[in-house]
């Protein structure tokens, strides 16, 4: 239809994006609740943790419980962030489906996420993807602050796709290019994708968008007009990132599986099992859902 993909992947970052940044411990049991459910609404790409230091990211400690105890059902997908060989090691020995090791487009934000400028990163990322890829892990990467850093202000289309090249010569195989802090407008997201289709093939491109400034739907729609047709969601709209201030989370999956319903893209995912799923985990976190489209459709529900 009207030239745009039939069919879109949303990989769910809530259980890693969403939940990360919550100051008050999220239970192990309640993040295992959480991915079981969104497997039942349909997600198949899941995002569940990370393996980055518990000193700087208290909420993924229990990465290793919450990997061991959640189903693993055919045809689910399992990524973990993984910043260094130690992280990758930890990773491994839960066999995730991926993983994601994540860098930055300004060297201010790279030094306040994981503590090193953008090339000591890319040289810490090369023997863990040496390593993921030889055990037969998907790499992916995420480019932080592509459209813009709390630190630095404005990041150019050059500064993203010089991180794009070095990701690409590592052998990282997925780009991911990421919002952090929501923004991005649609015409300078076209931009930066197209840096990243440079180097990598369309169907290894995806969008990661903070909705801060509400943008990520304009902006997701600007990525499906160029044909890309993976992107990062976060049930409920859950998250933000401990290293950018005020960063709100990811654009609600709710919201945009509405949106691709609406469009007649199919992502296998059923809106309100999924709805359901982001209820859960904000009952749990105690704020209701920031997805407007589950704020409407749990209004509409009649109580039982
Ligand atoms: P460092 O302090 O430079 O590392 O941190 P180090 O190698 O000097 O180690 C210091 C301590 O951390 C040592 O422990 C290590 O063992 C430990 P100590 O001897 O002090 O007890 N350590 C680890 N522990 C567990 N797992 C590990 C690990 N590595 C070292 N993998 C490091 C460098 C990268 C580890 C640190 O900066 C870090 O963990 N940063 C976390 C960053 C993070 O998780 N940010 C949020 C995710 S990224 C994101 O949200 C953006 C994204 O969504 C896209 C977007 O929106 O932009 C992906
Ligand atoms: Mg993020």
């Amino acid at each position: 239809m009207n030239g745009l993909p039939s069919r879109v992947t949303l990989v769910e970052v809530g259980p890693r994006d969403g939940l990360q940044n919550e100051s008050a411990p999220v239970t192990t049991e309640a993040k295992i609740d959480l991915v079981r459910r969104l497997q039942d609404a349909g997600c198949r790409e899941i995002e569940v943790t990370s393996y980055v230091s518990p000193k700087w990211v208290p909420q993924m400690a229990d990465n290793h419980a919450v990997m061991s105890a959640i189903p693993r059902p055919a045809g689910v997908r399992l990524s973990v962030l993984t910043p260094n060989l130690k992280g990758l090691e930890a990773a491994l020995a839960d066999r995730p489906d991926e993983i994601v090791v994540f860098g930055a487009a300004s060297e201010a934000f790279s030094r306040r996420n994981i503590n090193c400028s953008i090339e000591e990163s890319i040289e810490r990322f090369r023997p863990v993807v040496e390593q993921a890829l030889a055990q037969g892990v998907k790499v992916r990467c995420a480019i932080s602050v592509a459209m813009g850093c709390p630190y630095q202000g404005e990041v150019s289309a050059d500064e993203v796709e010089r991180v794009v090249r070095a990701m690409k010569d590592i052998g990282v195989q997925h780009c991911g290019v990421a919002d952090t802090i929501g923004v991005g407008t649609p015409r300078r997201v076209q931009a930066a994708m197209e840096r990243a289709l440079r180097h990598f093939p369309l169907h290894e491109v995806s969008g990661h968008f903070h909705d801060t400034y509400g943008q990520a739907l304009a902006n997701i729609y600007a990525c499906l007009e160029m044909g890309i047709h993976v992107f990062d969601t976060s049930v409920a709209g859950l998250g933000g990132c401990p290293y950018a201030k005020g960063a709100t989370g990811n654009v609600a999956s709710e919201d945009v599986v509405f949106m691709l319903n609406g469009l007649g893209i199919d992502t296998g995912i059923h809106l309100d099992r999924l709805v359901d799923a982001g209820a859960a985990i904000s009952a749990v976190i105690g704020r209701p859902p920031v997805s407007r489209v589950a704020r409407a459709l749990l209004a509409k529900r009649v109580p039982s």
